[in-house]
């Protein structure tokens, strides 16, 4: 059967089609081109509206080609439809959207011992206190032995050690007191400091202690440094503290490195003294340690002037920011709970 030769060239068509939709990229260019081929007006409509004038004979030949052309063509348009919209959707997602709200970056907060820490020292600083540390581990000598408490001392039992060697020479600094004795060596007096860092002691890890926690230690050694004197810095820290409105109490104690030795509270802050399960229904919470320095301890830290005097204290950082913040559990302190700790600003 010989081929019938038709009125119009439709492989050129398809070709021509083809290589025009693999150009295209845009989906606006995409809906020109099917608007060309198989719009109402477009080259398929017009070859279709053409086939009755055609001869009789030709007709069914005509459409069947027209139809296998309009096949392949609109195959091609969908592949082309797809590949389009997959790379739209790939460009999509990096364009910016400005109606969109921004991601806000996460940003960090102060531990609340920081917060407390970094009052304290204001508060001193503002007194004329310097600011010292010093180390964690410490010798036998600076935690106990200059502090007036020697190795037979019963007060030894007031601080259960972590020792790091058989001998007993080293151990982790039970308080902050021994910054008292390295700052007495080496500082001219009189002088007046702070000292705040973290202690250890074998505690166990219950709801009002840790075996790591902070303590501030605070020395004014001078001329005529008097018991009025540490009445006097320890009201007015605990009131700039807690606020103006607490009340301070001063009762006897016991230290081996003070003499005579002062144990200080402050009126409670949740009933205001009236009694509640924070302060035991005693009215008051226990803050501090202090007293005035044990003429031994001048002398252990090479000071041979009899008319120096002086006070220290020491207080639990752990305990005040408890006390600050209505925290009823140490340990949340130290389990580092990012819910816990975003809400200190
Ligand atoms: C002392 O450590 C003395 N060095 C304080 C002192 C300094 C007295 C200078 C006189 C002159 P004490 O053992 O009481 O004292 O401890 C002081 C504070 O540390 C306590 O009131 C408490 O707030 C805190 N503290 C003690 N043990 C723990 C613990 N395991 N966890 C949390 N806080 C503690």
């Amino acid at each position: 059967m010989g081929e019938t030769k038709l009125p119009f060239d439709i492989d050129s068509i398809v070709k021509v089609a083809l290589g025009e939709i693999r150009e295209i990229t845009e989906v606006n260019e995409l809906e020109k081109w099917r608007v060309k081929y198989f719009g109402r007006k477009g080259i398929f409509a017009m070859l279709t509206t053409s086939i009755p004038e055609m001869e009789q004979t030709l007709r069914p030949v005509i459409g069947a080609r027209i139809n296998s052309a309009k096949k392949q063509l609109n195959e091609a348009y969908e592949e082309r439809q797809a590949i389009i919209s997959s790379s739209f959707k790939e460009a999509s997602r990096f364009e910016m959207n400005l109606t969109l709200p921004g991601l806000r970056s996460d940003y960090g907060s102060f531990h609340p011992i920081t917060l407390v820490s970094r009052q304290i020292v204001r508060i001193f600083q503002g007194l004329g206190f310097g600011v010292h540390t010093g180390p964690e581990i410490e010798t036998d000598f600076y935690n106990f032995e200059a502090l007036n408490t020697p190795a037979d001392h019963p007060a030894r039992d007031m601080w259960d050690t972590f020792y790091l060697d058989t001998e007993k020479k080293f151990l982790l600094r039970t308080h902050t007191s021994p910054v008292q004795i390295r700052v007495l060596e080496k500082m001219p007096v009189p002088l007046r400091i702070i000292a705040i860092g973290r202690t250890f002691r074998r505690d166990a890890f219950d709801a009002s202690h840790s075996p790591v926690f902070h303590q501030v230690e605070g020395l004014m050694v001078g001329y005529n440094i008097t018991f009025s004197n540490l009445k006097a810095v320890l009201s007015f820290f605990l009131k700039e503290l807690f606020g103006p409105e607490i009340k301070v109490r001063f009762l006897p104690s016991y230290f081996p490195f003070t003499e005579p030795s002062a144990e200080i509270s402050i009126s409670c802050v949740i009933c205001k003294g009236k009694g509640c399960q924070t302060c035991s229904s005693t009215g008051w919470l226990e803050i501090l340690g202090a007293g005035m320095v044990h003429p031994e301890v001048f002398r252990k830290s090479g000071l041979k002037d009899n008319k120096l005097t002086g006070f220290a204290f020491g207080a639990g950082i752990d305990r005040i920011t408890m006390i600050k913040y209505g925290i009823d559990d140490i340990r949340l302190l130290f389990f580092n709970d990012i819910r816990f700790l975003k809400q200190f600003r």
